[in-house]
């Protein structure tokens, strides 16, 4: 027969260990009990009881196991929380039901500036200036009444007296009985992500300002402009039929020459509207004509240039370099092998992509030759786009080089 103080199992002697303590807990003095009624027992009487005892605490012994997982568990899950509150960039702060600050994460003293020390046991109201104390306490406001607050943006205050952006999260926090011990609050720093919100809603308002101007040239060219050339023509003829007192006439040809002069003005007006910021450098358009008027000398002739589209707004200062590159290689490279005597050279912009064709009448590309540096130039700056590039026979004779690019969406 098994003597209890022994134990059953390696569980049961680390469970037992107080039984031999000499100053024993209330279960030592069970275990005495047991052990006096089981000496003074019969021994079938005795055995029973000592296997109950065994039960016992063996029951004893689980429980004690358990409890020890799951305070292991409860310890890793609060390292891994410390840890969390410790590495991340956020400033976590916990503060008291009045507010007065209890912890401090090292994000926090990144942030502002300030060191724990200092602050533990301040009000919250050192972080902030006016109006963002105001949001704070309505967040405070808003858990105390609905139990959650929304997270707001507000402008904290540095240890330096500067300010920086910052969204906030306010909780609360509650003990084991849900009695509210204090609140916590997260300030993630959101200067980068205003800077490029303002950045690009002025960017917006101004390719919509860009856009109404070229909409706006373009109409008085096609429309107005157009007009009063009619006009014009109509009077010319009508000039030439004219008989009668020269005074009419002379009246007739001064109107001529104010439709002259309007066209002029309305010419120049267009040109000003549509010089518009292409990069600190001047627009896509003027350059793409410097690029062919250079190309005139080494061709013996000027090549012809149609232009598609809003140039000006929808092609973004990278794109318009790789452009201008690519007809400059395109150029040369008919100047120097083509032998043509007619270069069309084509950009259109759609709401979706840019294509830049340069065509040529020349002689054709030779098969036999492999040499090329330029054109894989040209091939990589449309793989960098992620556009496509080619360089194929003209008809009836000559080459077409064909560069298209996706444009980034209008937005
Ligand atoms: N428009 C064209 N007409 C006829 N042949 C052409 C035309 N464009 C290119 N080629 C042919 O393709 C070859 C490769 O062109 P690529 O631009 O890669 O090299 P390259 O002009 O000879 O030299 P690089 O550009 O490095 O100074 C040229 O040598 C030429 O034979
Ligand atoms: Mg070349």
């Amino acid at each position: 027969m098994m003597n209890p103080t022994q134990g059953t199992s390696d569980e049961g002697r680390s469970g037992m260990g107080h039984a031999r303590d000499p100053q024993p807990t209330d279960g030592a003095h069970a275990t005495r009990a047991h052990d006096t009624v089981a000496q003074q027992a019969e021994p079938e009487d005795r055995a029973l009881l000592i296997e109950d005892l065994r039960q016992e605490l063996d029951d004893t012994n689980r429980g004690l196991i358990a409890l020890h997982t799951e305070l292991e568990t409860a310890r890793r899950a609060e390292a891994r929380l410390a840890a969390i509150v410790a590495s991340s960039d956020d400033a976590m702060i916990s503060v008291d039901p009045v507010l007065r600050i209890q912890t401090w994460n090292p994000g926090a003293g990144r942030l502002l500036g300030h060191t724990e020390q200092h602050l533990v046991g301040q009000k919250i109201d050192t972080l902030m200036p006016g109006p963002a104390l105001d949001a704070f306490q309505a967040a405070v406001e808003q858990i105390r009444s609905h139990g959650h607050a929304d997270s707001h943006q507000s402008r904290w205050r540095r240890a330096d007296d500067t300010v920086v952006d910052v969204a906030v999260t306010v909780s609360a926090m509650r003990d084991a009985d849900g009695a509210l011990i204090g609140y916590s609050t997260t300030a993630r720093d959101i200067t980068h992500q205003l800077a490029a919100q303002t950045e690009l809603t002025t960017a917006r308002a101004d390719r919509e300002v860009l856009a109404e101007r070229d909409r706006i040239a373009r109409d008085l060219h096609d429309l107005v402009i157009q007009r009063l050339f009619a006009s014009g023509l109509t009077l010319q003829s009508a000039l030439a039929r004219l008989t009668g007192p020269t005074q009419g006439i002379e009246r007739v040809e001064r109107v001529m020459n104010d439709l002259d002069d309007t066209i002029k003005t309305i010419r120049t007006t267009i040109y000003a509207l549509r010089e518009t910021h292409c990069g600190q450098d001047g627009r896509l358009r003027t350059k793409l004509l410097a690029e062919c008027e250079q190309a005139t000398e080494p061709l013996g002739f000027a090549p012809a240039l149609r232009m598609d589209g809003l140039l000006e707004t929808r092609v973004p200062g990278h794109i318009a370099d790789h452009l201008l590159a690519v007809l400059r290689e395109a150029l040369s490279n008919t100047a120097r092998h083509a032998r043509a005597t007619v270069v069309d050279v084509s950009i259109e912009v759609t709401d979706t992509s840019v294509r830049l064709t340069v065509a040529d009448n020349g002689r054709g590309i030779d098969p036999a030759v492999t040499r090329s540096s330029g054109l894989s130039n040209l091939r990589t700056r449309a793989q960098e786009l992620g556009g496509t590039f080619s360089l194929t026979p003209n008809q009836p004779h000559g080459a077409i080089l064909d560069f298209s690019t996706p444009l980034p969406a209008d937005g």
